[in-house]
C-alpha cells in the first residue's frame, strides 16, 4: 500500500495514497480515511479538553487518525481498534510515530472487546450505521458515548424502510429532516442505554453534510434514566398547512393542527429535549478563541449551536416565503421581527435559511416581509 503523510491538527500521520485522489470516492482505498470528516474529529478533541478522561476507546480505527490525535493533542490514554488486518497494519506504523504516547492497538470485532473491557469514552464512528453497535457500548462507555452515523439518508427518511428497521422510529422527508435524523439518533441511543439503566445528556451534537454526530455524557441508574425517557416525544407535521410543533410524550396525543385543524403527521419517537450543554460550548469557544481558532468553521458552528432554540424542527423562511408568494427579507431581520412581536426566535445550525421558533404562522408571516 502506497502511503502519504498529512497532518490534522498537531497530529502527523500516513493515509493510504489512494484516498485523495479524486478520481476514486474517499474510501476507496484499502484503509479508509476521509480529510472531510475533520471537522468531526475536530470537534471531539475540543471537546475532549475539557472534559476530565483517562480512557478512551476508538472501535473502529481505519488510519488510526481518532485515537492517535486524541492521544497526542489530548494527551490521554487510547485503545485503537479494528477489524482489518490492512488497517492494524496502519494504525501499527502510525501509533509507532508516537512511541512516548499511551496507545493500544487491538484487532477484533469492536463489539468483542467492548463486552468484556469498559472505557471512559468509547468512540462508534462506522461505515454507515451504528445501530448494530451501540447496545454493547452502552455497557461498555463509562462515562462519555460518542457516536457517528454516516447513513443519513434512512435516517432522515429518504429510505423511510430502512429507516424504521434500524431506529425502531417513523422519520419523514421533510425541509427539517436533518434535524429529525439527529433527534432520531438521539432516541434510538437512549432506548438502547435505557434497558441498562443508563440515561443520556447530550453535550455536543450536530448535523453536517452527510454526517451527525453525538457526544454524550452517560448516566447511571433507575432515576436518572427516567428522567432522561423524559425527552422522548414527536415531531408533528400538518399534512394541510406548515405547522410543525413537538410533544414529549410516550405516547403522542395530538391529532389535528391547531392552526388549521387539518390531520397531522407524526415522525418518531425521536428526542425532543436540548442537544448542547451551553457551558460545554462556551468552554469549547474560549478555547478556540485562545487558540487562534475564533474564527475558524468549528468555533462559527459553535456560534451557531449556542445560539439555537432547543425546540425541534425550524421553518425555512424561504420555503415559508414561497408558500405565501412574499419575497423574503435578510434572515437577520426577521428574526428581529419575530422577536419584537414577543416571541422567540434563532438561527439554526441545520441550514442557512432555517428559523427556529415558537410564533404561530400569522407573526411569521408577517416578519418575513419586514420592508413593506
Ligand atoms: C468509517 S471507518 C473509520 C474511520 C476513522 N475512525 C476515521 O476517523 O478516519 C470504519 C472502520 O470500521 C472498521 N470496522 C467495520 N466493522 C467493524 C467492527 N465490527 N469492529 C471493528 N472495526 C470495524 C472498518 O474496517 C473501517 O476501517
Ligand atoms: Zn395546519
Amino acid at each position: 500500500m502506497s502511503e502519504r503523510e498529512v497532518v490534522e491538527g498537531s497530529t502527523r500521520f500516513f493515509i493510504p495514497e489512494q484516498d485523495e485522489n479524486s478520481s476514486f470516492p474517499p474510501g476507496s482505498a484499502a484503509v479508509f480515511y476521509n480529510s472531510r470528516m475533520r471537522l468531526n474529529r475536530d470537534s471531539t478533541n475540543y471537546l475532549l479538553r475539557q472534559l476530565d478522561v483517562s480512557s478512551y476507546f476508538d472501535a473502529m480505527g481505519a488510519s488510526g487518525v481518532r485515537g492517535l490525535r486524541v492521544a497526542h493533542e489530548c494527551g490521554i490514554p487510547v485503545t485503537i481498534n479494528d477489524l482489518s488486518p490492512e488497517a492494524i497494519a496502519l494504525i501499527r506504523r502510525n501509533a509507532s510515530l508516537y512511541p512516548d504516547h499511551d496507545i493500544t492497538v487491538t484487532e477484533e470485532d469492536c463489539r468483542a472487546v467492548m463486552l468484556r473491557q469498559r472505557f471512559d469514552v468509547v468512540d462508534l464512528d462506522p461505515f454507515g450505521t451504528p445501530a448494530p453497535f451501540v447496545d454493547i457500548a452502552a455497557t461498555s462507555a463509562r462515562r462519555y458515548l460518542f457516536v457517528t452515523a454516516t447513513d443519513t439518508a434512512p435516517l432522515c427518511g429518504a429510505h423511510l424502510k430502512a429507516g424504521i428497521r434500524r431506529y425502531g422510529a417513523r422519520p419523514m422527508n421533510t425541509e427539517y429532516h436533518s434535524e429529525v435524523g439527529l433527534r432520531i439518533l438521539l432516541g434510538f441511543v437512549l432506548r438502547e442505554t435505557a434497558k441498562y439503566d443508563r440515561g443520556i445528556e447530550p453535550l455536543f451534537c450536530f448535523a453536517r453534510e452527510h454526517f451527525v454526530r453525538l457526544h454524550l455524557r452517560m448516566t447511571g441508574g433507575a432515576g436518572r434514566t427516567d428522567n432522561a425517557l423524559k425527552n422522548i416525544g414527536y415531531i408533528h407535521q400538518c399534512t394541510a398547512c406548515p405547522w410543525r410543533m413537538s410533544e414529549a410524550a410516550f405516547l403522542p396525543t395530538v391529532q389535528e393542527c391547531p392552526e388549521c385543524g387539518a390531520k397531522m403527521s407524526r415522525m418518531g419517537p425521536l428526542w425532543v429535549g436540548p442537544i448542547n450543554d451551553p457551558e460545554i460550548l462556551s468552554q469549547i469557544a474560549a478555547d478556540l478563541k485562545a487558540d487562534d481558532m475564533g474564527e475558524s468553521v468549528l468555533a462559527r458552528l459553535v456560534t451557531l449551536l449556542d445560539e439555537e432554540l432547543s425546540t425541534p424542527a425550524f421553518y425555512n423562511y424561504h420555503q415559508l416565503a414561497r408558500h405565501w408568494h412574499l419575497s423574503p427579507s435578510p434572515v437577520a431581520d426577521v428574526i428581529t421581527a419575530i422577536r419584537d412581536a414577543g416571541y422567540q426566535a434563532s438561527r439554526t445550525h441545520y441550514d442557512g435559511r432555517g428559523i427556529k421558533t415558537d410564533a404561530p404562522l400569522h407573526v411569521l408571516k408577517s416578519a418575513i416581509v419586514t420592508k413593506k
